[in-house]
């Protein structure tokens, strides 16, 4: 006999509880359990199953479906697998719908493009805005059932679905964008993408901790995860892959967005250093790893005496309790009183710094600023440990090899082995104090 059961399933972390709660014990939002009724079926015999001999399968190679936009391409490790289903996720109004427009526009294929948030005028102004003029089919739909089975009669190559969230299925509960509802429309989108080996590229909204609105369940569910990032003010945008069963995470690809569109930026360090930074004290560059890319980014800081009480701590695009912990070992290890000093420290460009290995050229920003030293042509590069000792950076060559293309002189970092010739000059030290001198 069938039993029916009653289960309240957060729709943010997906814990389940079987009573109602206003807020969800395990991540403590409030008012996010909803109800579902499992079914349990008893147990049901065994069925006899066969195992294959995976050398005896055929791949049934297809070749990856190119964009046409290279760095995107390349973020997804040489294209698109035919059949695969890609999610794009992004704040809003961070460029999602102009890049898949664009990238269907450019595809070599047929494309279909399903938009349930704006009608076929809006996404024929976007395309004149764009600047292609490929064909392009495209349907102004959020009725799933009825969408998935006109797909199936077009049979395209790829189809854009924006956004996953808007899409609404008579199969399932709850309203439109909701967990129930998305995850229905993910699983019908992932059969027929499997089935007919169409791919998909679904879009998704982004909440405003930075997950994929709907449950986290999506990112398992889909064959490749890839986030379009970047400050709402800052014209760059970076494409990262978080997931992606068909190749590596490690590539990213950097947009700029232009009045046309995104446009793909060869050179990112050009983008973020700028031809117009004045030699000031204070300011160094550095140079950062992103997907298998060296980037230099200029960082800036500014030191002035404390008025009165604390002395302030304020950083845009650096951790800010990395820089208490760097304070702390300059005062200690270089012997240099910031006590009565307020710090701020800037990156510029709108770019976050992650990187242990920016330590160093904060540091001598820092120093730079308090005893007003101008650093010219040159580039900082190294952790650096609680005792003052400057640590091993990864890829280093990558790094000096970037220097050395944007024409810098001179490069401090850390005591690498390093293999290669270098026709800048590379001065390796072993701690904080011996860094500055070099200054
Ligand atoms: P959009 O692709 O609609 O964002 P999403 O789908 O992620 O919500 O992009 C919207 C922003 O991009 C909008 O604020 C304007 C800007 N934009 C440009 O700067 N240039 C362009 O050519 C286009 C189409 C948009
Ligand atoms: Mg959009």
């Amino acid at each position: 006999m069938p039993k029916s059961n009653i289960v309240f399933i957060c729709s943010n972390c997906e814990y389940k509880t079987p009573r109602w709660q206003g807020k969800c014990q395990n991540c403590g939002q409030w008012n996010t359990l909803e109800e579902h009724q499992t079914i349990n079926s008893g147990k049901q015999p065994a069925r006899a199953l066969n195992s294959v001999d995976l050398a005896s399968i055929d791949e049934g190679h297809k070749p990856r479906l190119k964009s046409g936009i290279n760095e995107f391409d390349a973020v997804l490790g040489g294209g698109i697998v035919p059949g695969s289903l890609i999610l794009l996720g992004g704040d809003p109004g961070i460029g999602k719908s102009t890049l898949a427009l664009q990238l269907s526009m450019n595809i070599s294929g047929k494309v279909l493009y399903v938009s349930g948030e704006e009608s076929v005028s809006q996404i024929k102004l976007r395309a004149s805005r764009v600047n292609t003029n490929h064909k392009l089919e495209v349907l102004s739909e959020t009725e799933l059932e009825s969408v998935l089975s006109f797909i199936e009669g077009k049979h395209p190559d790829l189809v854009i679905i924006d956004s996953i969230q808007t899409m609404y299925s008579e199969s399932a509960s709850g309203v439109a964008g909701g967990v129930a509802q998305v995850t229905a429309a993910v699983q019908q989108v992932m059969r027929l993408a499997k089935q007919n080996h169409i791919s998909f590229i679904v879009i998704g909204h982004v909440t405003k901790e930075g997950y994929l609105a709907g449950p986290k369940t999506l990112e398992h569910m889909v064959d490749t995860v890839l986030y379009l990032e970047g400050e709402r003010f800052a014209n760059f945008r970076i494409l990262r892959c978080v997931k992606n069963r068909f190749g590596t995470t490690n590539e990213v690809g950097v947009f700029e967005m232009a009045g046309a569109g995104l446009i793909e930026v060869l050179n990112p360090s050009q983008l973020f250093l700028g031809e117009d930074s004045i030699k000031a004290s204070g300011n160094t560059i550095t140079s950062i790893i992103e997907g298998s890319r060296a980037l230099l980014l200029e960082i800036q800081a500014l030191t002035s005496l404390t008025n009165f009480g604390y002395p302030k701590r304020t950083t845009a695009g650096f951790d800010n309790n990395r820089l208490q912990l760097l304070t702390a070992i300059i005062s200690k290890r270089a012997n240099i009183n910031l006590s009565n000093q307020d710090i701020y420290i800037n990156v510029v460009g709108g770019i976050k710094i992650e990187e242990p290995a920016a330590d160093l050229a904060v540091a001598l920003a820092i120093v730079s600023s308090l005893k007003d030293i101008v650093i010219q042509e040159t580039v900082v590069v190294g952790e650096l440990g609680l005792s003052g000792e400057v640590r091993y950076a990864a890829n280093l060559e990558k790094r000096i090899k970037e220097a050395e293309k944007l024409g810098f002189k001179r490069i401090i970092c850390p005591k690498n082995k390093l293999s290669g010739e270098f026709k800048i000059e590379v001065f390796q030290v072993k701690t904080l104090g011996e860094a500055i001198s070099k200054i």
